[in-house]
């Protein structure tokens, strides 16, 4: 099976952080999740991730079938380097499989790039190739030496370069494909013997040559792919960098974004055709957002799937769905397991959880609907509150279609108000409304004349 191994065994001092440096995420998704999806569009049978420091909080993080950990002991007696980091996946190395290699930390690497390096590596036939790129400052990377006529001669590290090498700008991403059998071959010659005392695998090229095999290098002109994080800013500058990419691609597809600068779409975020989104706007996770939707400035989404031509206006939607045609905000707030019919008007203030709301109702104003079947054709007035809550348990309320719900009423949970059944304004209801009937539920109004001029309040002559 052919595979890729993924250091991932570092500590990542430079993020000043107490987790580990692959769980941080770019657009909301671990760095080690991007390199892991990218061996998979390489058509990688299976991803081997070298984890050490915090390698629990790493290895939870992450369960899927094609992901094997290894662990590599960390300490002070114990080796480090690079070639030990590989050697630890060693057995899952089959003969004549190909093998990448990858870090844990350089979430810019595309599928693409790395298919067209196995393309590359099996076109040339060559035993090992590695992904290389120029860099204007390659300080602190290894540099690619190369003879007269062009061929790898080997990789030297910054630490060990002599002034001439520090002069080269071409740099080892780190990133290579190897023949299986050859990389095991490499790895039982690698030795320490190095400024650092570290197994570099950058040895095994010259391991690989001495015995006058094929070892090439495939150079990629956009150096923004080899990219390691180390630290916070690194973290921001491939946000930036991923954040440019999947706007771009959503905008390829045909949706419109205002400022796509201030505009923050998770990878995987799926949204149809002259849909138009407005700055300021983030959506998360799992959502998917139809066509010609308008998502107004602010609006953030999180988890939930909306409908075609839905207005969202500076309003929270999570983990919820809004079908065709609504219109929510601005100012609405969704909370999870909310699911708002077609043609409903979520109008502003309205904060709606757990309920689900049927086709043409609406709530326009300054309502809290918790816990709550509302049908269709329903109109909930102003100031409307659900009162799912007694200090104890949670309940649920029931509206049935076409009916009409005052303005400022209280529906104490638990509650049913069946179909045409009316509630004056000002009621609080803790009974059944039953069909067609109208419920009063407030205290008669009694008017006591002249009672200002009575208190001797107001002078009457005056
Ligand atoms: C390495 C390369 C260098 C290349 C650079 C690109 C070697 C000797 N050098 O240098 O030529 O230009 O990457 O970024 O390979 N790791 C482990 N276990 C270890 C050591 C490292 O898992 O024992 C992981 C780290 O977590 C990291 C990756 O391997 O993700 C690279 O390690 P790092 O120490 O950053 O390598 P460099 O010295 O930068
Ligand atoms: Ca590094």
């Amino acid at each position: 099976m052919n595979i890729s191994i993924i250091l991932a065994a570092g500590e990542g001092t430079r993020m000043k952080s107490k987790y580990p440096k692959v769980l941080h995420k770019v657009c909301g998704k671990p760095l080690l999740k991007y390199v892991i999806d990218a061996s998979r569009e390489a058509n990688m049978g299976k991803s081997v991730v070298v984890v050490g420091h915090g390698s629990d909080k790493v290895i939870d993080s992450i369960r899927d079938d094609d992901v094997t950990f290894v662990t590599q002991p960390i300490g002070e007696d114990v080796p480090y380097g690079t070639g030990f980091a590989v050697m630890q996946g060693k057995e899952y190395i089959a003969d004549d499989s190909c093998v990448i290699i990858l870090y844990g930390d350089t979430p810019l690497i595309t599928g693409d790039t790395l298919n067209k390096l196995i393309e590359y590596h099996n076109s040339l036939d060559n035993v090992c190739t590695v992904l290389s790129a120029d860099l204007e400052d390659p300080t602190g990377y290894g540099r690619i030496v190369r003879d007269e006529a062009g061929d790898i001669v080997s990789i030297v590290e910054h630490k060990d370069a002599t002034s001439e090498e520090l002069k080269i700008k071409e740099v080892n991403s780190g990133m290579y494909c190897f023949k299986g059998k050859y990389l095991k071959f490499a790895l039982d010659k690698i030795d320490n013997d190095n400024a650092q005392g570290e197994y570099y695998i950058t040895d095994a090229v010259q391991v690989l040559k001495n015995e006058k095999l094929k070892v090439g290098v495939y150079k990629i002109a956009n150096q923004e792919e080899i990219y390691g994080i180390n630290s916070r800013v690194q973290l921001q500058e491939a946000e930036k960098i991923m954040r440019n990419r999947i706007n771009q691609s959503h905008m390829l597809n045909g949706v419109t974004l205002i400022d796509p600068e201030n505009t923050y779409i998770e990878d995987g975020v799926v949204i149809g055709r002259d849909t138009v989104v407005y700055p300021g706007v983030v959506i998360e996770g799992n959502s998917e957002v139809g066509e010609d939707c308008c998502i107004g400035q602010n609006a953030k989404i999180v988890n939930s799937k909306i409908g075609n031509n839905v207005e969202i206006l500076s309003s929270t939607i999570i983990d919820s769905s809004v079908d065709d045609e609504s219109k929510i905000g601005p100012y609405a707030y969704l909370r999870p397991n909310s699911h708002i019919g077609k043609n409903v008007k979520i109008g502003d203030f309205v904060e709606v959880k757990n309920s689900t709301i049927g086709d043409n109702s609406k709530a326009s104003h300054l309502s809290y609907i918790g816990d709550a079947e509302v049908g269709r054709n329903v109109n909930i007035g102003c100031g409307v509150v659900f009162v799912n809550y007694n200090g104890k348990i949670k309940q649920k309320s029931v509206v049935k279609d076409n009916a009409f719900v005052g303005s400022n009423s209280n529906l104490v949970a638990p509650v049913v108000v069946k179909e045409y059944g009316y509630i004056a304004a000002g009621s609080t209801i803790t009974d059944e409304v039953g069909r067609g009937n109208l419920s009063i539920a407030r205290a008669r109004q009694v008017n006591k004349e002249g009672w200002v001029f009575d208190k001797g309040i107001l002078d009457k002559n005056k």
